[in-house]
């Protein structure tokens, strides 16, 4: 079962009212199924997630294993216990199923009783080739929801491997996604619209969508986490997860873009500011982001957001640039805590599982891309032969009226 958290779920979006004018019958509760590998989680899956939730009440996620993702697509990013975990801690989950089957089958839609599934409006392929949700589609229950354009596993990985920084927020030019995508030999060439490279485009909106807009309650206690939070990946769970224990109301204060490539130089960090306070307002502890926080936790900021506690892991502390420590203040001020995550998983780690692997998620990349080009070109051939079928029969029916013939069956036996 999935971690119950208190969360903003969203409601759904519907305009009935919930009673009868009897008064109290209960409308049923919708009940949604999801289903994907969840690689490397982002907030472009977080964002599908959140749009399945508001089509219902309650939201069952099935994640393939290792062995299933293999099988289909080649080997996953991260494993399959890391992989349920981090959607576990997405604020709109709530619950997981572990080795859900890689093709989506009605069995499974009734075994946990839900009234459909929902995936975002690309084309997932199996091994052979077919489309993995022909069966429930077929069944009419199949809904779709909006893909988030510009974020994948894919580019993600593509960022790793060639070292690039187009992704880091200072006013830069971005290039053009073809641009982009024909230096990555992670992508072919040609650029699938779904795992082809483009660039993320963040709005107010995204944010709002995201954010759960609570503020603190008079009494709560405050928590603030700064750090990099890159990749967001399983330590930052386990670890907001203690420091969620300390308090209610916890303020996550991501370093700018800047700060985390001075600390961490190369092309660090992976995942822009934008694209981290996503992956921060998705997970279930997390109340609160400060957009771009200083590196040093001021006394300013901890009477504006009126902070009780800040809270570190046991990671190490990168020193200021002048050498001056970040937590001078809370530790005068007797409020630093440090909370111990259990997890030594680290961006770093992440980045080093993928240059290992360099050529196999190439491979697996090159492939997946090359079986949703085929894809769509025999869907775009379907499409024009059907539309030339059409406007083929439309003149016949033309040329069968100017000739006073009967244009259908039942005139001709009128
Ligand atoms: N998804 C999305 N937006 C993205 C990426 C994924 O809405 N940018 C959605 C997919 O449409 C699917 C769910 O997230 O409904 C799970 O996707 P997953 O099985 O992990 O597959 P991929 O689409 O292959 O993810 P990626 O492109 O990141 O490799
Ligand atoms: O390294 P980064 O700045 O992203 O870390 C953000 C916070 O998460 C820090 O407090 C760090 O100590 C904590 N963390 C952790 N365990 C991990 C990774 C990060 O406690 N494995």
């Amino acid at each position: 079962m999935a971690d119950s958290g208190s969360v903003n779920t969203g409601k759904r979006a519907t305009s009935e009212d919930d009673d009868t004018s009897a008064g109290k019958r209960q409308r049923k509760t919708v009940r949604v199924w999801c289903d994907g590998c969840y690689d490397l989680v982002h907030f472009g899956h977080a964002n599908s997630l959140r749009q399945a939730k508001l089509m219902g009440d309650y939201l069952i996620v099935g994640v393939h294993s290792d062995a299933e993702i293999m099988k289909h697509k080649g080997p996953p990013v991260i494993n399959e216990r890391e992989r349920y975990a981090m959607v576990r801690a997405i604020k709109w989950v709530d619950e997981v199923i572990e080795d859900a089957p890689y093709v989506t089958e009605i069995e499974t839609l009734d075994k946990y009783n839900c009234d459909f599934c929902v995936h975002g409006n690309d084309i997932t392929l199996d091994a052979d080739g077919n489309d993995t949700y022909r069966k429930v589609k077929a069944a009419g229950r199949y809904k779709e929801c909006q893909r988030t354009a510009g974020i994948s596993t894919t580019d993600l990985v593509g960022r790793m491997l060639l070292l690039t920084k187009t992704h880091h927020l200072a006013g830069h030019d971005v290039p053009s996604g073809s641009d982009k995508g024909s230096e990555n030999p992670s992508c072919s060439s040609m650029g699938s619209p779904y795992t082809g490279v483009s660039q993320f485009l963040p709005t107010t909106r995204k944010i709002i969508q995201f954010a759960g807009g609570k503020e603190p309650a008079p009494g709560d206690t405050i928590l603030y986490c700064p750090g990099a939070f890159d990749l967001f990946h399983l330590g930052h769970v386990a670890f907001l997860k203690e420091a969620k224990k300390l308090g209610n109301f916890l303020i996550v204060g991501l370093h700018t873009d800047k700060e985390v490539n001075r600390y961490h130089g190369g092309n660090y960090p992976i995942m822009n500011l934008h694209e981290r306070t996503l992956s921060a307002l998705a997970c279930r502890y997390v109340d609160e982001v400060v957009i771009g926080a200083p590196s040093v936790t001021t006394g300013e900021l901890l009477d504006h957001f009126k902070v009780n506690l800040v809270v570190q892991g046991m990671t190490h502390i990168h020193p200021v640039a002048d050498g001056i420590d970040p937590y001078e203040e809370p530790k005068k001020r007797g409020i630093l805590k440090f909370v111990d995550s259990k997890s030594d998983l680290s961006t770093a780690k992440i980045v080093a599982r993928i240059i290992e692997n360099r050529i196999r998620f190439q491979q697996r990349n090159k492939k997946k891309e090359e079986k949703e080009l085929r894809m769509i070109q025999l869907l775009e051939r379907r499409r024009s032969e059907d539309l030339a079928r059409r406007k083929s029969e439309e003149l016949q029916k033309l040329e069968a009226r100017e000739q006073g013939k009967p244009e259908t069956v039942e005139e001709v036996f009128d």
